[in-house]
């Protein structure tokens, strides 16, 4: 009988422990924050009853005591500070860790006297350096030309994107391999692209709380490719070949209709043939006529006159013959 009182009496024990522990709330905010190197990280400790003391650990370290009764704030260094929050009331202690380092990654632990510590976790991200190599490059037209970006001493590895003319390149362009030696990482990033025309190539790293990212940017010079010329002659070339084939075609057409035009068609020819033949049978009667009365006359002129008479004799032979 005595046991189970005893029992009882202990049970009851721990619930009151409970639920004082549930009444009296500590809440710590964020529960996750991830920051760059050098900026400053606030966490929020909100008291729900009275307290007295509060600790702030960073690393497994205590950094910073607060001490209600006496209002005051001690850090273990100036990196650390504290506050009461802004509504004046004690309720609430903001904490801060200025120009953060790597180092502090990891626990922030807030403990209040009487209370179960709260962690929260930090994440330090680092920015390094990018740069591609070999600086502006000049490349024939249709060349392929190839571009090494190196990203050294960054944590965590960044995302690694590039650019043509401000324009995204697309990622099945470009192959990124990364190293680490635990502590910080490094890559090299290879794109490939073809000479089309002059361009700024910008090669950008990033990380989640960087707001604008890392960028190192070259120019492509592209020059005309000289077999460029030659196509453009054999253009013109067989252009110009092909104009003058068609000239020469429409010529031989047009000499060709123009002797057609001059050429008689049948029935002209066959009219001409005709007046001709009948013109020929004129004048074989009229010289026929003519070479009687021809010959005649000369007998009647020889008769009158025998000196004049010879040149003309003559003349008429002539005539005759013909
Ligand atoms: C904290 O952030 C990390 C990544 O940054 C994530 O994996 C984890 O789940 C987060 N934890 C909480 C409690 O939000
Ligand atoms: C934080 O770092 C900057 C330079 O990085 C320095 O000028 C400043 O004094 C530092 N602040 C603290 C509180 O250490
Ligand atoms: C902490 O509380 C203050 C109000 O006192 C607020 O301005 C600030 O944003 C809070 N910080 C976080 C990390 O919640
Ligand atoms: C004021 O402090 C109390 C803590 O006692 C907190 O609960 C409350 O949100 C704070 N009010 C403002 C406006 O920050
Ligand atoms: C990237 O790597 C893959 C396989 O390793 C390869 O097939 C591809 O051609 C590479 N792309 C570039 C742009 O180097
Ligand atoms: C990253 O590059 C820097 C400079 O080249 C070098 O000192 C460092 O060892 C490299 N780190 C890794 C993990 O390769």
């Amino acid at each position: 009988m005595i046991a189970s009182w005893k029992l009882c009496f202990s049970l009851m024990s721990i619930c009151s422990l409970q639920c004082r522990v549930v009444s009296q709330k500590l809440q710590l905010e964020p529960l996750n924050s991830t920051v760059l190197q050098d900026s400053d990280v606030q966490f929020n400790a909100t008291i729900q009853g009275d307290w007295e003391v509060t600790t702030w650990n960073v690393g497994g370290i205590q950094v910073l005591t607060v001490v209600n009764s006496l209002d005051s704030i001690i850090p273990s260094s100036d990196r650390f500070s504290a506050r009461f929050c802004l509504n004046g009331s004690k309720g609430c202690v903001e904490f801060t860790i200025h120009n953060v380092s790597r180092t502090d990654a990891g626990d922030v632990v807030c403990t209040v006297q009487g209370y179960q510590p709260l962690k929260a976790q930090l994440y330090v991200q680092e920015r390094g350096t990018v740069s591609i190599l070999g600086g502006d490059v000049t490349k024939m037209q249709g060349e392929q030309a190839e571009f090494e970006c190196l990203t050294t001493a960054w944590f965590p590895t960044p995302t690694i994107s590039w650019t043509q003319n401000d324009q995204t390149v697309d990622s099945s362009l470009y192959n990124t391999t990364s190293l680490t030696d635990g502590d910080s990482f490094n890559s090299t990033t290879i794109l490939k692209l073809t000479a089309v025309s002059n361009t700024r190539v910008k090669c950008l790293a990033t990380l989640s709380t960087l707001a604008t990212p890392q960028s190192s940017s070259v120019y492509m010079v592209v020059v005309p490719k000289p077999t460029d010329w030659t196509v453009l002659i054999a253009v013109v070339v067989s252009f110009g070949s092909c104009a003058l084939l068609v000239l020469l075609i429409i010529g031989i057409i047009f000499c060709y209709k123009r002797r057609k035009e001059k050429e008689p068609n049948y029935q002209d020819e066959m009219r001409k043939v005709k007046t001709q033949s009948q013109l020929s049978v004129i004048n074989t009667v009229e010289q026929v006529t003519g070479q009687v009365n021809e010959t005649y006359e000369p007998e009647n002129q020889s008769n009158h006159t025998n000196v004049g008479l010879k040149p003309g004799f003559v003349k008429h032979r002539h005539v005759t013959i013909v």
